[in-house]
C-alpha cells in the first residue's frame, strides 16, 4: 500500500495536538496540509492552537483557516474540556507560523480538483463543517477522494448528549452532508475510541519521553485529564489520534459497513448516529464503521510518535 497523502481537517483542542503530532514527521504518511473549523473553541482560538503545535514542533505544511460556525446550529464550543483556549496547559513559544490566505474550503475543493483522482485522504477530527462546505461547492470531489475518516458518531451512547457524540453533535447537517455524500466514509466513533483510555499510569510513562512533542503532550493531558474527571467523571481518550492511526495503518481497526443516518431533528436525538446493524433499512451501506481496535499497536504508535520530535 502507498503512503496516504493525508489532509487533516481539525478544531484543535487536546487529542487534535496529539493527532496532529501523529500526522507530521511520520513516515507512513505523507501530511500535505491542515486545514481548521470551529468545535472545540471559537475558530480564532482552533486556528492558533494549530499554529502553535506547528510552529513549536516544526510542522512545515500549509494550514488553512475554514468555517467559523456550523451550517445551521449555533456555535457550539466543549469549553469545559479544552478550556478557554481550547487547548488549557501547555505554554508556547512565540508562534513563527501564519496561516494561508485561501480559505480552507477552497483551498480543499481545488487541490482536490486539479489533481488526478484519489490522490488524497482527508482525516476529519472536528464538526465536519469544511467538508460538507467542500461537498457542497464541488460535489464531484466525493468520487475523487481517495478515503475519508471521521472521528465522530457511535453506535450507541453519546458523549455531549445520552445519544450524540460532539462531532456529530456541533453539526449535525454537515455531518448529514457527507454521510450522504457517496465518499463512504471510515466512522472511527466513541465505539473504539474510548477504548483507549489515557491512564494515570499511562500518562506518567508517556511523560518521561523527552523532546518538544512530549512535553506539549504532558502538559496538555494534565489539563484534559482534570477536566474529563472533573466533568465526565472518567479519564480522556484518545479518539482524535485513533483517526489519524488508521490513516497510516487501515489493520488497526476492524470495519464493517453499514446504512449510517444521521438524525437533525430528534428532540433528545439530535446529531446521533444511527447505524443499521440488522439491515432492517434495506438501505444500501454508506460507511464503515471501526468495531475492534488493536490497543497495544496504537499506543505502541503514540509512543513511537512522541520519541519522534
Ligand atoms: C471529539 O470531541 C472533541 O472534543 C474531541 O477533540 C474529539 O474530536 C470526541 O467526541
Ligand atoms: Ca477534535
Amino acid at each position: 500500500m502507498s503512503i496516504p497523502r493525508l489532509i487533516l481537517d481539525v478544531d484543535t483542542g487536546h487529542d487534535d495536538a496529539v493527532a496532529i503530532m501523529m500526522a507530521a514527521h511520520n513516515p507512513a504518511i505523507d501530511l500535505c496540509a491542515i486545514t481548521v473549523t470551529a468545535g472545540n473553541q471559537t475558530l480564532d482560538k482552533t486556528l492558533l492552537n494549530t499554529l502553535h503545535v506547528c510552529s513549536a514542533l516544526s510542522i512545515d505544511v500549509p494550514v488553512y483557516a475554514g468555517m467559523s460556525r456550523p451550517l445551521l446550529s449555533p456555535l457550539v464550543t466543549a469549553s469545559k474540556i479544552h478550556g478557554e483556549s481550547g487547548l488549557d496547559g501547555p505554554v508556547f513559544p512565540p508562534c513563527n507560523k501564519k496561516e494561508e490566505k485561501e480559505h480552507a474550503v477552497v483551498f480543499l475543493v481545488n487541490t482536490i480538483m486539479e489533481h488526478p483522482a484519489k490522490q488524497f485522504t482527508l482525516v476529519a477530527t472536528g464538526p465536519l463543517t469544511n467538508i460538507a462546505m467542500a461537498l457542497r461547492l464541488e460535489p464531484s470531489i466525493a468520487h475523487k477522494i481517495a478515503r475519508l475518516l471521521i472521528m465522530g458518531g457511535s453506535m450507541t451512547q453519546g458523549n455531549v448528549t445520552a445519544q450524540a457524540e460532539f462531532n456529530i453533535h456541533a453539526d449535525p447537517e454537515a455531518a448529514s452532508i457527507v454521510f450522504d455524500s457517496g465518499i463512504m466514509p471510515v466512522m472511527v466513533g466513541l465505539d473504539v475510541t474510548r477504548s483507549l483510555v489515557l491512564t494515570r499510569e499511562r500518562l506518567d510513562l508517556l511523560s518521561q519521553i523527552k523532546g518538544p512533542a512530549a512535553s506539549i503532550f504532558s502538559a496538555s493531558m494534565e489539563h484534559y485529564m482534570a477536566a474529563c474527571l472533573q466533568y465526565i467523571g472518567e479519564s480522556p481518550a484518545m479518539h482524535d489520534p485513533l483517526c489519524v492511526a488508521l490513516a497510516a495503518d487501515p489493520s488497526l481497526c476492524q470495519t464493517k459497513k453499514y446504512f449510517v443516518g444521521v438524525e437533525c431533528s430528534g428532540a433528545l436525538t439530535r446529531g446521533r448516529t444511527v447505524v443499521d446493524l440488522s439491515g432492517v433499512s434495506q438501505k444500501a451501506p454508506n460507511a464503515e464503521v471501526a468495531l475492534t481496535i488493536d490497543e497495544k499497536r496504537f499506543w505502541a504508535m503514540l509512543e513511537a510518535t512522541l520519541q519522534r520530535y
